[in-house]
């Protein structure tokens, strides 16, 4: 290993102390209203929804569904995969523009693997966690002007326990007005497309691996979703079997919110630069 500088080795040094994070898996300025009772939690069924649309990011499903699947051995969960319509819902990304006002890019060349949906925005069971996923169809539905998203997300929002978005699914969370007043942040490679007149009145927090306000948890790119999970899935259940499954599926999740080496790799607009850029992270529960 090389370090750039001796801060780089000092700072390094000091992350790959998990107890340095330890009071952090809350989030970034966990401004936690909401203290959950792990071991209510621990005992009740957790009814768990997925937002997916055409053009579905894959690690923004399946990584915390990775997580989730694990843990309910343990913990009883219910899953519903939500989508427009019922039936297999394609990760092929839809035709649409690269960016406003250039013409449309036909994406069917990209591999398009689907999902299973269980349930439309319409007949949807009662949920605790709803995960908003991202992808380019997220993208594609807002070109087009589509509420559907949003519709869902303001008439379950205040039934719900939390909401995470994820990557570009914080796209329709700004947008439905949820972020009004919060913090968030959202997928590095696309920071101005997602932070540029969304919703009024964000903080949005350049240098964040995922951000806690309230309810609402809201995730950098794709796999922070995996992070995003498992600080969740620790605030509501506790560490354990959460560890031990981290470690039977041999994944060492960051667990200080603030590291974010994407917002620099994107020169996002106030990130954090001094902070070291090496991906530090050791198994949890040690
Ligand atoms: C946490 O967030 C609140 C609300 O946005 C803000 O007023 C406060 O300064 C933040 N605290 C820290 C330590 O960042
Ligand atoms: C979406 O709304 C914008 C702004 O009102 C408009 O310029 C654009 O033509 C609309 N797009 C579609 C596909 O309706
Ligand atoms: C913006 O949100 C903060 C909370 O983060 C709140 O204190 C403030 O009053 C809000 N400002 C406006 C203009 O809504
Ligand atoms: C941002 O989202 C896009 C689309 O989902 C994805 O291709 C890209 O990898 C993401 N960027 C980061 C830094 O995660
Ligand atoms: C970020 O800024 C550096 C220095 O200006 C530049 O070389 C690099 O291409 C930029 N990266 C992106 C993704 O814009
Ligand atoms: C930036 O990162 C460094 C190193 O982790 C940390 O000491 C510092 O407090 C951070 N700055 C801000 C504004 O969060």
């Amino acid at each position: 290993m090389r370090f750039n500088s001796i801060k780089q080795a000092v700072a390094l040094a000091a992350c790959m102390l998990p107890s340095a994070f330890s009071q952090a898996s809350g989030g970034t300025n966990g401004t936690a209203d909401v203290t959950p009772n792990t071991e209510f939690n621990a005992m009740r069924t957790m009814s768990v929804g997925f937002v997916v649309v055409p053009g579905w990011e894959i690690l923004d499903v399946f990584g915390p569904l990775e997580i989730l699947f694990s843990l309910s051995y343990f913990n009883k969960m219910t899953l519903s995969i939500i989508s427009p319509e019922v039936g297999l819902v394609p990760a092929g990304v839809p035709p649409h523009s690269f960016a406003a006002g250039l013409p449309k890019t036909d994406y069917g060349y990209v591999l398009t693997p689907q999902i299973q949906s269980t349930h439309t925005f319409a007949n949807a069971p009662a949920l605790d966690i709803l995960f908003v996923a991202g992808g380019f169809g997220v993208v594609a539905l807002d070109q087009e002007n589509s509420t559907i998203i949003e519709d869902f997300i303001i008439n379950r929002f205040p039934r719900v326990e939390y909401i995470v978005g994820i990557s570009l699914g914080v796209v329709p969370l700004a947008k439905a007005g949820i972020l009004n007043g919060k913090r968030a942040t959202t997928n590095k490679s696309a920071w101005s497309y997602v932070t540029t007149g969304r919703g009024s009145n964000v903080s949005w927090v350049p240098s964040a691996r995922w951000v806690q306000d309230g309810k609402v948890w809201t995730s950098s790119g794709v796999s922070a979703g995996l992070d995003t999970t498992y600080a969740l899935l620790k605030f509501l259940y506790g560490p354990e079997p959460l560890d031990t499954m981290m470690n039977v599926i041999e994944y060492a999740p960051h667990i200080n919110p603030s590291w974010d080496p994407y917002a620099v790799v994107y020169n996002v607009t106030g990130a954090n630069t001094t902070e070291t850029l090496q991906d530090c992270v050791a198994p949890v529960g040690l």
